[in-house]
């Protein structure tokens, strides 16, 4: 038996349930599909179980795109205090951990909950595990096959995000969609995801896996440069901890990093001062401005000799040491790939749609919204408030 509906979403992660609420409350009859068993996984696991729901100082420079105001329609109608009076509505208790990230006290099951019962408010029909074989266009309507049978809808909102995270579910459905529409697609790469070194050559540094610091950071070309203060962790292969993850959106392969270990000190020149003072050895020195197994590990990976008395220093040695701490590039390999990003940067291409109701442009009735479409938000709930605002769009416009 064929059904038919208004509007079928596929893909019911954040910003497919949100679509679907509102779609729903709008008086659309919708069927939200996915092949998974469980409900939005991803929101299940984010923020550590807590879900990082929202950013108080969203803007549209938290973003990247290859157009970088295709998301400021949508963000501008939903905002963080829309999802914030949503979430009081619910009496759901939160609070502000860094720099206006916005988590859950209890769990991250209370946002699928929520997101649940509006759908249920809305009469939205929840369809999984169903696998889509098909979607196909006809001239006023969609099919779209399924293990379930056929279904028909006037509109489908793609919503099976990105690519990371395959385990729990993450496909490529939403490229291909695209590639069958010939909608342009920017190319998808991992972002949010620690990087990875030359293992010979990071070989050096792995003695000092597990410490932490709060470093500048930066990357990238005079037109998408990223710039971060924030932690990084030093890792048995490469880098993590928010600073890498955040700059790690922004970095090319091929291009180097650059990082200022002491982002408060001139070291070099602070040496220089200090050899003319101080009875000191080096180690000591160092250690009074780094954590001091990283002063012992940065020594030892540049061949100082701790015990030598700063006092019989050359200023340029000085200089150089001084140099490699504040201003020390490094070029990754990689990155730990999907399996470990908690996005994927690029997706589809934004010509393409409308930045009011995130429809293709040259197929009435597609929507594609969340992380499948080259939106890509800073780490500390910025994704999700994107998920929340381009899913609230196309609940409005279908
Ligand atoms: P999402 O991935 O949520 O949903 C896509 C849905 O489509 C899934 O339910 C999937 O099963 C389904 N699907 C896929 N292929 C399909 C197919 N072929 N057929 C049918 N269904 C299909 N962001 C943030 O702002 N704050 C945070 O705290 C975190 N934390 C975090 C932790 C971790 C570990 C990860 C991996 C990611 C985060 N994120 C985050 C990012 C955030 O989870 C992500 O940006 C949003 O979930 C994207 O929402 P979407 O609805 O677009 O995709």
């Amino acid at each position: 038996m064929v059904k038919q509906v208004d509007v079928i979403v596929i893909g019911a992660g954040a910003a497919g349930l949100m679509c679907a609420a509102v779609a729903g409350q709008r008086g659309k009859s919708v069927m939200l599909i996915d092949h998974a068993s469980v409900l939005a996984e991803k929101i299940r696991i984010s923020g550590g179980g807590r879900c990082n729901f929202t950013n108080l100082h969203t803007t549209p420079q938290n973003y990247l795109s290859e157009n970088p105001h295709f998301c400021k329609s949508a963000l501008a109608r939903y905002t963080p205090q829309d999802f914030l009076s949503l979430i009081k509505r619910y009496g759901i208790a939160y609070h502000e951990k860094h720099k206006g990230q916005l988590f859950c006290d209890h769990s991250a099951e209370q946002i699928i909950s929520m997101l649940k019962s509006e759908c249920e408010v809305g009469g939205v029909e929840i369809n999984m595990p169903c696998k889509v074989t098909s979607l196909s266009k006809s001239i006023d309507h969609f099919v779209i096959h399924t293990d379930q049978g056929e279904i028909r809808a006037a509109s489908v909102v793609i919503a099976t995000g990105g690519l990371s995270i395959p385990k729990i579910g993450a496909t490529d459905f939403a490229y291909r969609i695209a590639q069958q529409f010939d909608i342009p697609m920017i190319a998808p790469t991992p972002a949010l995801v620690p990087l990875t070194f030359d293992a010979t050559s990071w070989q050096a540094f792995v003695p000092l896996a597990g410490i932490a610091l709060e470093v500048e950071i930066e990357t990238g070309t005079k037109k998408q440069r990223g710039y971060f203060r924030e932690d990084l962790l030093f890792t048995h292969r490469g880098l993590s901890g928010p600073g890498v993850l955040q700059i790690s959106s922004y970095w090319k392969e091929g291009e180097p990093i650059t990082i200022n270990l002491l982002p408060e000190v001139e070291l070099a020149e602070q040496l220089i001062h200090e050899k003319s003072t101080s009875k000191k050895n080096l180690g000591n020195v160092l250690a009074h401005y780094l954590p001091s197994r990283l002063a012992e590990g940065w020594l030892e990976v540049g061949a100082y000799k701790a015990d030598q008395r700063i006092a019989d220093m050359q200023d340029k040695a000085l200089r150089a040491l001084g140099d490699s701490i504040n201003n020390w590039k490094i070029t990754p390999n990689g990155s730990e790939g999907y399996r470990k990003a908690e996005v994927t940067r690029g997706g589809v291409d934004t010509k393409a749609l409308s930045q009011q109701t995130m429809m293709v442009n040259k197929v009435p009735g597609l929507y594609f919204i969340g992380e499948a479409i080259d939106v890509t938000g800073w780490l500390g709930g910025y994704n999700f408030q994107w998920a929340w605002a381009s899913g609230v769009a196309a609940g409005q416009a279908v």
